[in-house]
């Protein structure tokens, strides 16, 4: 059992400090968010991730995870500082630290005992070596302290699993002792551990993000000419995915990466190269490729419907993906703005993110159920891969539209089926002319 504060409980710390506390330690979740902890207090999760508002129910209970906004309060009896804070995009698309600096500084001001901090926080590289610098200037007096980074590879909605059977944990320190004590941390899941220095441990998250964001641009960029090109992406990324060496997943083509992370870190890893005189031709066309996903939903509805203006789309999700509550990023919300500047009526309706979403796009009609949605649209665009709109009614749906146009935006219908059914249905790389039709 180790002492472990975990500084910021947004989507990474509170998994990262209920996981462990659900591993045998004693956890404590500080954050400068007062309602956060508040609702935390309250038996109030903060965020929709499955599983989780019961995992920290049973740790709190049983006196191993507690919150606080007290830094001298969570900070007294760590070994352990996970700094799992923000690092949203900056100006050029550098990644913003003012978060992490401020957290070290806080860090620096209130531990009085030696400690190991982990950087959890996605940070560009060389960050390490910065935030010890910072901890070391703001210390009162000389007290020994490592500096590990340990990135975050969990994945929103199934982060639970992930971080209870993690494909790898990556370390990297120049202080081998505070790495090792780190790995005596996620011994117990007995998965790999990777132990290297600090900026490689660095660089290894980015270019893990970066990998995926660049076989989700590959297979939507397959997309486009497979749609003009009469072949079916589906079977395409499936037909390839038999390949060991190409494997089956993040072939999923459809209106292309968002969230918190890929967006973001493809472009500060892009930014990293462009400050040190490089040219990231790659990853400049992945985010390339990714930007013209979401106009391409917008180019398919007027080419259907002509002008969008006074028409009445409706949209099915609005999370960046499917099982969580989560709105950075998503290409629903750019969907959603580009359709009401082009003056269309716009509704919509997810499962856990519409409080979120309302907030952002205060004009769109928040429905109660995806059948109030479809009710006398123009179009219904999927946008997220819900496994509820898996399982519509999409006769009724078809029946309650003015006029049957389905776009599929992740690919979520069977395109024959659909026509059947009498919709003007159009997936993302499926088929003849992109339409499904064969
Ligand atoms: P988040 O915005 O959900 O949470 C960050 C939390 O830190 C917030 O609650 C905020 O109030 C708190 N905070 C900010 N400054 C603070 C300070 N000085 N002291 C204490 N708390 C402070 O962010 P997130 O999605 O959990 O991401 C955190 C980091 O992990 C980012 O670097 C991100 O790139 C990385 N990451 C995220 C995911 C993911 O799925 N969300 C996965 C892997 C890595
Ligand atoms: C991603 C990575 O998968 C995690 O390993 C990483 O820790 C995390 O980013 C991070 O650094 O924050 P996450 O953003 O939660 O996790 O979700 P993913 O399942 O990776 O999906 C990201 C986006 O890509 C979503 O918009 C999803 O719809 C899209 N996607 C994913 C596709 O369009 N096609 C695919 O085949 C897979």
């Amino acid at each position: 059992m180790k002492n472990i504060c975990v500084v910021g409980v947004g989507y990474v710390g509170l998994v990262t400090g209920t996981c462990f506390a659900d591993l045998g330690n004693n956890v404590v979740g500080i954050d400068v968010n007062e309602d956060k902890i508040n609702d935390l207090n309250r038996g109030v999760m903060p965020i929709y991730e499955p599983g989780l508002g019961e995992m920290v129910e049973r740790n709190v209970k049983a006196g191993r995870l507690r919150f606080t906004t007290s830094y001298p309060e969570a900070l007294q009896d760590a070994e352990y500082v996970f700094i799992c804070v923000g690092t949203p995009e900056g100006v050029d698309g550098e990644a913003d630290l003012r978060y992490v600096r401020a957290a070290a500084e806080a860090v620096a001001q209130h531990v009085d005992h030696p400690v190991v901090i982990v950087n959890k926080s996605t940070v560009p590289v060389g960050t390490g070596d910065w935030v010890a610098d910072i901890v070391r200037s703001k210390q009162t007096k000389p007290i020994h302290f490592s500096v590990v980074s340990c990135p975050e590879f969990l994945r929103e909605g199934v982060a639970i699993a992930d971080f209870m059977n993690p494909d790898r944990t990556v370390l990297g320190s120049v202080d081998q002792k505070g790495a090792e004590a780190v790995a005596q941390l996620f011994l117990p899941l007995r998965r790999p551990i990777v132990m290297t220095d600090l900026r490689t441990a660095e660089m290894i998250k980015y270019a893990s993000n970066a990998f995926l964001a660049t076989r989700i641009s590959f297979i939507n960029e397959i997309s486009i000419i497979c749609e003009r090109l009469g072949a079916d992406v589906m079977e395409v990324a499936q037909g390839m995915g038999f390949d060991k060496r190409i494997g089956h997943h993040f072939l999923q083509a459809g209106v292309g990466y968002g969230g918190s992370c890929f967006p973001k870190d493809v472009k500060a890893l892009a930014y990293m190269a462009q400050t040190h005189g490089m040219h990231p031709q790659l990853l400049n066309a992945v985010m390339e490729i990714n930007d013209f996903m979401r106009k391409h939903v917008i180019f398919k509805l007027q080419d259907m419907i002509g002008e969008v203006k006074d028409k009445k789309i409706g949209i099915l999700g609005l999370a960046f993906k499917e099982n969580t509550d989560d709105i950075r990023e998503s290409p629903a919300i750019t969907i959603a703005q580009v359709l009401l500047e082009r003056g269309a009526h716009v509704r919509a309706f997810d499962p856990v993110a519409m409080d979120n979403s309302a907030r952002v796009l205060p004009q769109v009609k928040m429905c109660q159920n995806s059948y109030e949605v479809a009710d006398g649209v123009d179009a219904l665009v999927v946008v997220t891969p819900w496994n509820e709109f898996k399982q519509l009614d999409m006769a009724k749906i078809r029946q309650s539209m003015k006029t049957p146009l389905l776009i599929d935006g992740r690919n979520i219908y069977e395109p024959s089926l659909m026509h059947e059914l009498g919709f003007n249905y159009s997936g993302v790389g499926r088929g003849y002319n992109g339409t499904g039709n064969r």
